[in-house]
């Protein structure tokens, strides 16, 4: 190899590094989720297995989204094993009469009109079309917002190429319209946007 391929070699490599390591870490601030919750350890421990126990749809259709502690009060009014997450809750938020301020991965920005009631009800999508298998995850990650556009991670999703993206990472708008597309629905700007 000539002294230049090896120079270049070693500038494309720094350029690499720089594009997809250092990058993406410039780019997104990470914030830390309150509380470690872990969907499938919970799920052993407590027996809960139903999604719709804590993210329920209310009577009106409307989704409830994340649980308020109402959903946890229950069985946690008082601390019932020696887990330092657990005693965070109890302690920190539902005796004191707090919410636990979770972070919402998937938040889209201000301007776009979500319903879960057409996607989950009419639909029959399953949480798995859109969140991967995070209701089944064994840790929570941290919330990462990019510092530019004020989104999370979460819209574009974790590969910056987005080649070869596992389904249910990224939720831009050609994401919306791709499976929009698939199923043959048509909605206009005005459906997303109001
Ligand atoms: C015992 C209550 C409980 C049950 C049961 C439960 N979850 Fe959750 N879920 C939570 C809490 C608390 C959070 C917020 C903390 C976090 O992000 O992990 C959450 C967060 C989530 C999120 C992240 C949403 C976002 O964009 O930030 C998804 C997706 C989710 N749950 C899906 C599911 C699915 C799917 C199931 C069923 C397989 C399920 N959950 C069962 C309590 C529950
Ligand atoms: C039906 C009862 C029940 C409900 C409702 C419930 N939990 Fe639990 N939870 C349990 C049990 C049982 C354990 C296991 C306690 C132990 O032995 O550590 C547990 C453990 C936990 C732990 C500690 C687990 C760990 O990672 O070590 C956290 C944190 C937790 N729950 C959060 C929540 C939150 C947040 C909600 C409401 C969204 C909730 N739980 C609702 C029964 C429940
Ligand atoms: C068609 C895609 C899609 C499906 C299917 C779907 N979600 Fe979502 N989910 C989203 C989007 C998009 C958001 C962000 C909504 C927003 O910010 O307005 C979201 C937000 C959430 C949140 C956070 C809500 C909040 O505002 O606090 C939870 C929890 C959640 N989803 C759980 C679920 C569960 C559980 C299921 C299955 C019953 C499910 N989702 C099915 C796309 C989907
Ligand atoms: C299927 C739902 C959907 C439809 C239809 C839709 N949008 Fe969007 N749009 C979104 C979502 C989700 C975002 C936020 C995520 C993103 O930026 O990709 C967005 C973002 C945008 C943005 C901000 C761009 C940015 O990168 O932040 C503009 C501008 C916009 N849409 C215009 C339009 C116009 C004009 C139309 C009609 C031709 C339209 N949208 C139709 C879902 C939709
Ligand atoms: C995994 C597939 C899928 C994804 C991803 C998806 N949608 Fe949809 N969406 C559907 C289907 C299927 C329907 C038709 C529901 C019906 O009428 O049966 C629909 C319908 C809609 C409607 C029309 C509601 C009405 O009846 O007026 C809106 C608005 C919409 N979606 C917004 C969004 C937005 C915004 C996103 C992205 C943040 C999104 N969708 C992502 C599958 C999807």
């Amino acid at each position: 190899m000539s002294r230049n391929s090896v120079v270049f070699g070693c500038g494309l490599a720094v350029a690499l590094i720089a594009g997809w390591v250092a990058f993406p870490r410039a780019l997104y601030v990470k914030q830390q989720q309150p509380i470690e919750f872990r969907h499938k350890m919970h799920a052993e421990k407590s027996g809960i297995t139903d999604c719709a126990q804590c993210h329920a749809f209310r009577d009106d259709g409307e989704f409830a989204g994340l649980p308020a502690n109402d959903t946890c009060a229950g069985c946690h009014s008082d601390r019932i094993g020696t887990s330092p997450a657990e005693a965070k809750l109890v302690d920190r938020y539902i005796k004191p009469g707090q919410q636990t301020p979770w972070l919402v991965y998937s938040r889209q920005p201000t301007n776009v009109w979500f319903s879960h009631s057409v996607h989950v009800r009419l639909a029959g999508l399953g949480c798995t079309d859109c969140h991967g298998n995070y209701g089944d995850s064994d840790r929570v990650r941290p919330y990462e917002v990019n510092r530019i556009s004020g989104y999370s991670r979460d819209i574009w999703g974790h590969s910056m190429s987005r080649l070869g993206r596992a389904p249910g990472d990224g939720m831009k708008m050609s994401d919306c319209e791709d499976c929009h597309r698939r199923h043959k629905v048509e909605v206009g700007c005005l459906g997303c946007h109001q």
